[in-house]
């Protein structure tokens, strides 16, 4: 898909050539004299439309329009949920019409919400054909974004394009079944990102990972036929000695449960256990677009859980990269295990922060429902630039505690940690044994178990949280070099 920024008014939209034409427009929607405005104001006399949020109109042929066809579709206040909202449904309304251009018409305050606005227009045209071949790809092939003065939005252009790239690929690699999706295919996903300049790759199997001491991330791989894969990405886009922020992402292509096997029913959904990587691998695909001036380090964890003859069992204990021995009470709390090992490999690249990215604990689905993920952190700059980065782009987080009070239930008799405390806030005593490997660095931890997929009718993954994740680096770029933040748009908005 293609995605190209206009300046747009309402009378220079009226004469805009193109398949479809899609108008927000809010409950205190300026008017301009012209064309649109009398067709809504008609519109809205005769009742056929209002503005509250999601309400929609189409016209075929619309009258003295240069569009093919029209859709008016309301947006409530136009605060930026009702933007995602409004454009969802107005590019829904054109999915089964032919249309292969569409421009979408943001005026005034809806233009603040360009990435909003892009995200869902891009999000709304997506189709997964990987493994369906009947599935049609929409007729979509160019969409407009039309806002009244485009130079001044084109960074938050160029942000919204490289976020959606990012999305795309994380919502990919989410969907595709296990055995479309093995560790090794997300290394050869880590490996052809490589291509990018700023990016480079290392690949580690068995052998590297035994020799590191990865105990802990190589027990929950020894029942699986899959050969676990350790993914370390670079992105490089500052000097050398700025110390760069180091994602982790858990990659459990499929988690069964082990030993501690998971029930039957929705089984299918721990495809998706592997999203806080394909984030990982969605976020460097945007840093690869948008280049931002700082360096980051992309750690992926990639293998399957299953139970079997060589599968880790209930009382196994193991012993971590960081020398921690640890009891394994149930295998299905697997997570935290290959998490343990990448975190106290982080250490080595003396990282200004660690995010760890993870569909961690269905009791986080309990806490939170799948409006926000889980945040962590030992570092309030770093939870409050993420919860702020969240909040901007829609991808919501909520902070939760990490009391030591919350470690209690992690003490064993045979090792220096159990994997498991009882069932009480299980997301927060996940998140208190990571912590025990994450003391040497500002560390956050987000958990997406509730957020990364949709289950029912729409099951699907959703690409979360790289837009967050995407909007918190470049925060941190502008403005650790403060230098290159208003330059670049200067320069761009000359060129528009
Ligand atoms: N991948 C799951 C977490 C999960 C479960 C995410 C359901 C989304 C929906 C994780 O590996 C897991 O199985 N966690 C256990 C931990 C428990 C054994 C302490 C859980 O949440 O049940
Ligand atoms: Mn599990
Ligand atoms: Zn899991």
């Amino acid at each position: 898909m293609n995605f190209e920024l206009l300046s747009l008014s309402w009378a220079k939209a009226a004469t805009l050539k193109t398949d479809a034409l899609v108008v927000l427009v809010s409950d205190d929607q300026q008017r301009e004299v012209g064309l649109l405005s009398s067709m809504l104001d008609q519109a809205q006399k005769t009742g056929d439309f209002t503005s509250a949020v999601g309400q929609c109109m189409v016209w075929w042929k619309p009258p003295s329009l240069a569009a093919l066809r029209l859709v008016l579709v309301g947006v409530g206040k136009g605060c930026a949920v009702d933007v995602r909202q409004g454009v969802a449904v107005g590019i829904a309304a054109l999915k089964k019409s032919k249309s292969q251009t569409v421009a979408v018409v943001l005026q005034d305050a809806h233009a603040e919400h360009l990435v909003v606005a892009a995200q869902a227009a891009a999000d709304a045209s997506y189709v997964y054909t990987a493994t369906k071949p009947s599935a049609k790809a929409l007729s979509f092939k160019k969409i407009t974004l039309g806002v009244p003065q485009a130079g001044a939005a084109q960074s938050q252009f160029d942000l919204a394009k490289a976020q959606i790239s990012g999305v795309a690929l994380a919502r990919e690699w989410g969907n595709r079944p296990a055995n479309h999706a093995t560790p090794d295919h997300l290394a050869q996903v880590a490996k052809s990102l490589a291509k990018h300049s700023r990016i480079s790759c290392e690949v580690m199997g068995l052998k590297e990972v035994t020799k590191l001491g990865m105990g802990s991330f190589a027990a929950v791989a020894q029942a699986s036929a899959q050969p676990l894969r350790f993914i370390v990405l670079k992105y490089k886009g500052a000097a050398d000695a700025q110390a760069p922020t180091v994602l982790v992402g858990k990659g459990i292509t499929f988690d069964t449960g082990g030993i501690s096997l998971k029930p039957g029913p929705g089984m299918d959904e721990m495809k998706f256990d592997m999203c806080g990587a394909a984030s990982v691998l969605g976020t460097f695909e945007a840093l690869a677009q948008l280049q931002p001036a700082i360096n980051v380090v992309g750690l992926i964890v990639a293998c399957e859980n299953m139970p079997g003859g060589k599968a880790l069992k209930p009382g196994d204990v193991v012993t971590s990269m960081s020398g921690q021995t640890i009891e394994i009470l149930n295998t299905d709390a697997e997570g935290r295990l290959v998490l343990c090992d990448a975190l106290t490999y982080a250490k080595r690249f003396k990282p200004s922060a660690v995010i760890d990215i993870a569909t961690l604990t269905g009791a986080c689905v309990i806490a939170l429902g799948h409006l926000r993920s889980g945040l962590y952190a030992t570092d309030e700059k770093l939870a409050t630039a993420l919860l702020d980065a969240g909040e901007r782009t829609l991808d919501l987080c909520w902070r939760m505690p990490l009391d030591e009070e919350y470690a209690e239930g992690l003490k064993s008799n045979f090792a220096d940690v159990a994997n498991v405390a009882d069932r009480a806030a299980g997301s927060v005593t996940a998140a208190k044994f990571l912590q025990r490997f994450a003391k040497d660095f500002p560390w956050a931890h987000l958990d997406i178990a509730g957020t990364a997929w949709k289950s029912g009718a729409a099951k699907g993954a959703t690409g979360r949280p790289v837009p967050a994740l995407l909007s918190y680096l470049v925060g941190q770029a502008n403005a650790r070099t403060p230098a290159t933040r208003s330059p670049p748009a200067k320069r761009r908005s000359a060129k528009a």
